[in-house]
């Protein structure tokens, strides 16, 4: 079997086991969320070895060339020889500037900090937590736009970001951040090309940064943004994306709901047989797709065979970070 050493410590993996869970088998300490390839914060440099390319996707050029790699998509074929590179991975502390409730169950925070860091619309940051805990969230917020940091936050029961989100959080927390990461982005260049934006939940808080940067560029093609919850409450931003389609003539917003009384504007049908009704083809559409993992999932493989070219489908999928073994 091949092993890893990490600071001077050889450990051995069993057959398929990945670097990240070998050394937490071992008792190492390491950081981790996502453990998809998603959050970058098991990321290790590779001194001597070779890691597989699957553990370095979604990394960037330079950041492979520096053999930089994540862990918990690491299963090595031979012996392997890793470092920690904490500082690989940019850390800023922000302060909370404001806390809103966008519906019972979304709050907004709002941050600060100096500068603020360069990111694109669409992006994640982690949020780190006092004890190593780290969650992801997407930036609603648009670089050169706004002037502060803004995270659309889904309150689930007992979650420990939900938690802090709800109770503690208020107008001058400190929090810690990582990033910003990811690449589900708006990009521009291509002002005239149909963009179909598409969440559900909190899935509208990057689609949220995109669709304002579209705007701020002076995108002229359509733009539908369709968002989907289980109920009417679930739906938040509707009067501003309202206000927005009003003075946008390329901006068409979609709400749908699952259940509940049907209501002027609000479609009662699920997402993704809301978007086949209204976009039957997607070709040339470049996509962007945020929220639960299973509608993300489910409409990428639906685009693409609406039309819509691989290298045209972004997509966020919102996965639960790994919770602690008792
Ligand atoms: C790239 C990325 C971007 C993200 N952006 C956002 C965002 O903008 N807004 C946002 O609200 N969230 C976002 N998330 C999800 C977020 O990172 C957390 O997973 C989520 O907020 C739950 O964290 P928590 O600490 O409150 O709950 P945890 O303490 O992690 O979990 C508590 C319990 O709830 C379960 N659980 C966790 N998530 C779900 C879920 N979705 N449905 C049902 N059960 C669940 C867990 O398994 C656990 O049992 C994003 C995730 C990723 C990977
Ligand atoms: S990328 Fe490895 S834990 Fe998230």
């Amino acid at each position: 079997m091949p092993a890893i050493t990490l600071e001077s410590q050889r450990f051995e993996l069993e057959s398929g086991e990945s670097v990240l869970a070998g050394l937490e088998r071992h008792g190492v300490e390491m950081p981790s969320s996502c453990r998809s390839g998603v959050c970058h914060t098991c990321m290790l440099r590779a001194v001597s070895g070779t890691v597989p390319p699957q553990s370095q996707s979604t990394l960037k050029e330079a950041q492979r060339r520096q053999g930089l790699f994540l862990s918990c998509c690491c299963v090595p074929e031979a012996d392997l020889e890793a470092a920690r590179c904490e500082d690989a991975l940019q850390q800023i502390d922000a302060t909370v500037t404001e806390r809103d409730w966008l519906s019972e169950s979304v709050v907004r925070l709002r941050m600060q900090c100096d500068p603020l860091p360069d990111y694109e619309a669409g992006q994640f940051m982690n949020v780190v937590f006092p004890d190593g805990a780290i969650r992801s969230y997407s930036l609603a917020s648009v670089p050169g736009h706004d002037a502060f940091l803004e995270f659309q936050i889904a309150l689930l029961k007992g979650g420990k970001a939900s938690t802090w989100a709800r109770d503690a959080a208020q107008a001058g927390s400190s929090v810690r951040l990582m990033g910003p990461l990811g690449s589900c982005v708006y990009l521009g260049g291509a002002p005239e090309r149909p963009l179909l934006l598409a969440g559900t939940g909190t899935g509208l808080a990057p689609l949220y940064g995109i669709l304002r940067a579209a705007l701020a560029d002076g995108h002229q093609g359509p733009i539908h943004l369709f968002h989907g919850s289980l109920r009417r409450e679930g739906l938040y931003l509707v009067d501003e994306l309202r206000a927005l389609e009003a003075a946008h003539d390329n901006l068409q917003y979609h709400p749908g709901i699952l259940h509940g009384e049907a209501e002027e504007g609000i479609a009662t049908e699920a997402l993704d047989a809301l978007i086949a009704t209204r976009l039957p083809s997607l070709k040339d559409y470049r996509v962007y797709l945020c929220g639960a993992p299973e509608f993300v999932q489910m409409m990428q493989r639906k685009a693409f065979i609406a039309g819509a070219s691989l290298q045209d489908i972004h997509a966020d999928a919102f996965l639960p970070a790994a919770q602690p073994k008792d």
